[in-house]
């Protein structure tokens, strides 16, 4: 008997303490989200925004991403997010990105999970608000996106429109200027954007060896359209896309002048629709 009363008391405060455990879990978990900083709440995550406690989106908030649209791999890029509209005294933010690092570059956010948020209710006037950020791209090639949703005071908010970021090769030029080496080119595919298929034409000033590699926008190879030795002049290949998801894809080329010189390198974003 008596050894069963000292089970019973203890099972009884075991189950009291875990009682108080999880309130204790629970509470800190309200406390520590709401405004001191929430992740998981951009277009990334869903479509449902700031709203499971501030109400449906507020169109007269305005949430923007500004920064540089390419950025070499591994490269660090400057970018900011202005809130503007709603009512505007008290502002908080959720960014995000699909691959890559955002780093804290402004003391008004932190990092949470990954993403960056406002570590306190950041009190303002004026009717704009501008919160600071550093992205670092990743070690692969490819479109990526950035995410934001802002709140310019509860219960008015907004989602950013996503803002794409295309990550280039250190070695490559930027997409989309035009960059010619004698008289080596890669042309933009034509139709573009195409279904299901494109003729991606280029030239070569001299002989060369040939890499001509249409990748993923997560920077996987997806065909080798060309690998080997090709007279000086015009090119012209067909690519087929039927087998592919809708999306954007990037065409590389790398020429290797057999005479010796440098390497002509360019790449053409293309986008098939479906
Ligand atoms: C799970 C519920 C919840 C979600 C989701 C949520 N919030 Fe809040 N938020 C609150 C509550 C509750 C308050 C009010 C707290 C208070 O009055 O101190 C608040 C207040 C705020 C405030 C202070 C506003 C003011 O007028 O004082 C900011 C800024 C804020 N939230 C930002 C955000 C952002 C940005 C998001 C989405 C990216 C978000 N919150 C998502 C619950 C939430």
């Amino acid at each position: 008997m008596k050894l069963r009363s000292t089970v019973n008391i203890l099972t009884t405060s075991r189950a009291i303490f875990f009682i108080i455990f999880l309130i204790i879990i629970l509470a800190s978990k309200s406390t520590y989200s709401y405004p001191t900083g929430v992740s998981g709440y951009t277009k990334k995550s869903g479509t449902v925004g700031c709203g499971n406690c501030h109400g449906s989106a507020n169109t007269s908030v305005k949430v923007e991403i500004t920064g540089p649209a390419s950025l070499k791999t591994g490269e660090t890029g400057t970018y900011a997010v202005t809130i503007t509209g709603g009512a505007g005294s008290a502002v908080g933010v959720d960014i995000a990105s699909s691959n890559g690092t955002l780093v804290n570059a402004d003391n008004n956010l932190k990092v949470l999970n990954g993403e960056l948020t406002q570590p306190s209710r950041k009190a303002f006037s004026g009717g704009k608000y501008v919160f600071n950020f550093k992205y670092t791209a990743p070690s692969t090639i490819g479109a990526q996106t950035l995410y934001a949703t802002g709140v310019s005071s509860k219960p008015d908010w907004n989602f950013a429109p996503n803002f794409a970021v295309n990550i280039v090769n250190t070695t490559d030029v930027t997409e989309g200027k035009s960059q010619m080496v004698g008289t080596y080119s890669l042309n933009q595919n034509y139709p573009n954007p195409f279904n299901p298929s494109t003729k991606i034409s280029y030239s070569l000033a001299v002989g060369s060896i040939v890499k001509l590699i249409i990748y993923n926008s997560i920077g996987q190879n997806i065909a080798t359209l060309v690998d080997g030795f090709q007279e000086p002049g015009n090119h012209e290949i067909n690519f087929n896309g039927s087998k592919l998801s809708a999306g954007i894809y990037l065409c590389s080329i790398e020429a290797k002048p057999v005479d010796g010189g440098e390497s002509f390198k360019f790449i053409r974003k293309m986008s098939l629709l479906k």
